[in-house]
């Protein structure tokens, strides 16, 4: 495995769930995970007891807001240096019928899943090009592959990743950075946790593999793209849903 020792991540809504996965692989590795995480204090406290050793470091913003992205890229690179890794991970769902959804549900996940990415990959696109090295990885979901009642807003912004991460990969692909997408299934996690238990039950009973995925079945497709020797790999969509969509 190529050294990865001294590297930085920056892994937005790092603090629990897939992100937190992603954090303690990364870190494993001898990464210094820069987390991001909105209104979880205490959770992210937590992470911080758990990883700041290991010199892993937390910020606050909302990546909805463009001003907050800058300035959290900024807050990281003053404290590591450098930023290595993006992975841009947090998301919210708020899920309604398109007849019951208002432009605000609407605008409000496509801010956050969709133009938070954007954001980011653009407050830290100039430091990346000056180094010449980059990975940047975009955590989309099964839904943005397949649509689902009751998530237009989700799953629109979900697609959209994937017309960013094919353009910026483009974009980029000769300067030594890489783009991908990763789509997870249905993983255990909070978010899977406030869908009601009768609807999860008919969600697996579609699984092929039988089960719900576990947050490190993410994050191991993850560090396998942020690693240095996965250099001619860009622009692509890795599924990791247990066979859910093919
Ligand atoms: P989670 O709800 O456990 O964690 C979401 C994280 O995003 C939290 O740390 C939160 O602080 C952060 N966050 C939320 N809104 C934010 C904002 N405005 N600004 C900054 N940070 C914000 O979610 P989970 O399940 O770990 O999901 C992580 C990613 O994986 C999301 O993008 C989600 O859409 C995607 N995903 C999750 C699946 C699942 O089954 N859990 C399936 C497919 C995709």
């Amino acid at each position: 495995m190529a050294d990865m020792q001294g590297q930085v991540a920056l892994v937005t809504g790092g603090v629990r769930g897939i992100g937190l996965a992603i954090c303690e692989r990364l870190a494993a590795r001898g990464v210094k995970v820069a987390a991001g995480y909105s209104r979880d204090k205490d959770t992210a406290q937590r992470f911080l007891d758990t990883f700041g050793e290991q010199g892993a470091s937390i910020h606050q913003g909302n990546i909805g807001s463009n001003d907050d992205c800058e300035r959290v890229v900024n807050e990281v690179l003053e404290k590591h240096g450098q930023i290595d890794i993006l992975v841009n991970n947090a998301g919210i769902t708020i899920d309604k019928t398109v007849r019951r959804m208002t432009p605000e549900d609407w605008d409000r996940v496509v801010q956050v899943n969709l133009s938070g990415a954007f954001y980011l990959s653009r407050a830290l696109l100039q430091h990346m090009l000056d180094r010449g090295n980059g990975r940047i990885i975009n955590i989309s979901s099964v839904i943005g592959s397949s649509g689902n009642i009751g998530q237009a807003n989700y799953a629109a912004a979900k697609s959209g990743m994937f017309g960013l991460t094919m353009s910026l990969a483009q974009e980029t692909a000769r300067k030594g950075i890489t783009v991908n997408s990763v789509t997870p299934g249905f993983i255990t996690t909070d978010m899977t946790a406030a869908v009601p238990p009768e609807a999860m039950e008919k969600v697996i009973a579609r699984i092929p593999v039988g089960r719900l995925g576990e947050p490190g079945e993410v994050a191991r497709v993850v560090e396998f793209l942020a690693d240095p020797e996965s250099s001619y790999i860009t622009g692509q969509v890795y599924a990791v849903n247990g066979g859910l969509y093919m």
